[in-house]
């Protein structure tokens, strides 16, 4: 299903890929997993290593299973799942199966030392990262003022750093 690929090879656009058509941040193991869609994040390199680097707020349920998680997938999809990623991203995992309610189909991934990471089945790039770093986001840093503007509840995001271990794509 999947194949991995050199992140050296990789050709997208970041900024429209990340930004626009959106993605789904999925933490956990198949016996319990939690998905959630994200359209902020970045990818690069630091500390000596390609990452992905996504934004969590502290309502989400999915903050739950990243906390105490050793990794997480970032994983895109083709655009014909843009209602699925829509679903992910106003709907919660406390309240509802996600995968049954789009019809997403989980796949297990081999993290590190026998764990697993999940997918779906559908995603056409996948991101497999162990959890590197967990930022949290300080109102005292902002230094544009109106970025407070996001926080209106004061739940502001952490950021998480994932080393990239594996990037995946559907086999051709
Ligand atoms: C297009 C889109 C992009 C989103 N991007 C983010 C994001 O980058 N970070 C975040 O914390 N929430 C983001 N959200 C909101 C979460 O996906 C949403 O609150 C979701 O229901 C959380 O699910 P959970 O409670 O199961 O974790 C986004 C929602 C949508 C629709």
């Amino acid at each position: 299903m999947f194949e991995q690929v050199d992140y050296r090879n990789l050709q997208f656009n970041p900024f429209t890929t990340i930004g626009e058509d959106a993605c789904l941040i999925t933490v956990g193991e198949t016996k319990s997993w939690n998905t959630m869609t994200a359209s902020w994040g970045a990818m690069g390199f630091l500390w000596g290593k390609p990452v992905c680097i996504v934004f969590i707020r502290d309502s989400r349920y999915t903050y739950q299973f990243i906390e105490s998680a050793q990794g997480f997938t970032v994983s895109f999809f083709p655009a014909e799942w843009r209602r699925a990623l829509d679903f992910c991203g106003t709907h919660s995992g406390r309240d509802i199966d996600k995968a049954a309610k789009t019809g997403l189909v989980p796949v297990a991934l081999d993290g590190l030392d026998e764990s697993e990471r999940m997918t779906f089945e559908q995603a056409n790039m996948v991101f497999s990262c162990t959890k590197a770093a967990r930022l949290p986001f300080e109102s005292s840093q902002f230094v544009i003022p109106s970025i407070e503007e996001h926080y209106p509840n004061r739940d502001y995001h952490r950021m998480y750093v994932g080393f990239i271990d594996q990037v995946l794509v559907q086999e051709s």
